[in-house]
């Protein structure tokens, strides 16, 4: 029997009516997942213009190709199998007409989530591995068993925010100096015993932000993005949107620090130019992030820690 997961689309409607979408305009959805978002892009376009959609996830294209193979027969929709971070290199290959929008829906959707064979959650006792591309070498499995302690405690650290990524990559060494970690269940349960508890009775489960960190190094999460958010900048059409959910702080810095940079001058302020100023190729839609309803929040839970930003090529 085969399952169906379902993912929950969150700042489904602002993140779309963020791009103010013009009929007959090619829009990127750089994250399609179960393509909620392209759903939306498609019908807002009504009959004109064109969603070129990305994922990383074989699982996440394939289902794509069976809910929208009409849109894709009738090339309104095409789906690429790719990072995000080579949106330049893999759009000229695909269209020449100018991108209005690029929209990025971050993070792990609930079918990579929910299901226990991608070893993305704690929940269920599977192989390590929380790829998101399953052709890539690199696994969760690879990297607790063969990062040096001082490569894990500093990523359980940055990418965890984790006060006790110390003791936590000492417990694991320790562990897989006896046998190797293969299961979500092991490591979940090595990261309990490494931490006082005290400090286990709060905040969640204590494996939490250490499977973020191991998840965000496998995927190179933050990377990605950064190079992904220049990259989408270059192809933007002037007046195209640029419009990003995030889901964790680390993320959400990197995406307000990449628009505040391309929509700020380094040139002094008394210089008169007319018009903005020639340093400058983007301008701020949203000076805060706009953050979920409540309704959205009551629905949700995956939507608690959303953001939306939103910035306009000049
Ligand atoms: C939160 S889900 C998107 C959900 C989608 N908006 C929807 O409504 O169904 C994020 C998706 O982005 C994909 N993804 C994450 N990082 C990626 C990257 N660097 N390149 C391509 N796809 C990526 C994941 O595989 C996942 O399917």
């Amino acid at each position: 029997m085969s399952v169906v997961y379902e993912h929950h689309t969150v700042l489904r409607q602002e993140a779309v009516t963020g791009l103010a979408i013009e009929a007959g305009g090619t829009y990127v959805d750089a994250t399609f997942g179960r393509g909620g978002h392209t759903q939306l892009l498609l019908e807002t376009l009504a009959h004109s213009g064109q969603v070129i959609a990305f994922d990383a996830d074989e699982a996440a294209i394939a289902a794509g190709h069976k809910r929208f193979a009409q849109e894709i027969e009738n090339d309104r929709l095409v789906l690429v199998h790719d990072n995000f971070r080579h949106i330049a290199t893999d759009i000229p290959t695909i269209t020449a007409a100018p991108i209005r929008g690029v929209l990025y829906d971050l993070g792990v959707s609930s079918p990579q989530f929910d299901d226990p064979t991608r070893g993305f959650s704690y929940r269920f006792d599977s192989p390590l591995d929380m790829r998101m591309d399953q052709t890539q070498p690199l696994t969760a499995q690879k990297i607790v068993n063969e990062w040096s302690q001082q490569d894990l405690a500093r990523t359980i650290r940055r990418y965890g925010e984790e006060r006790f990524a110390g003791s936590i990559a000492k417990r694991i060494v320790l562990a897989r100096g006896v046998h190797p970690i293969e299961t979500t269940g092991q490591l979940a349960d090595l990261v309990k015993e490494a931490i006082p508890a005290a400090a286990r009775r709060t905040g969640g489960n204590p494996a939490k932000r250490t499977f973020q960190a191991i998840r965000i190094a496998v995927n190179d999460e933050l990377g990605a993005l950064q190079d992904s958010l220049e990259e989408a900048i270059t192809v933007l059409a002037a007046g195209g949107r640029l419009s990003v959910i995030t889901f964790q702080s680390l993320e959400d810095r990197i995406v307000k620090k990449v628009m505040q940079v391309h929509a700020t001058s380094k040139q002094p302020a008394d210089l008169p130019v007319l018009g903005p100023p020639p340093d400058v190729d983007m301008k701020l839609i949203t000076r805060k992030p706009i953050r979920p309803s409540a309704e959205e929040l009551a629905a949700n839970h995956r939507a608690h820690s959303a953001r939306l930003r939103i910035a306009e090529k000049l």
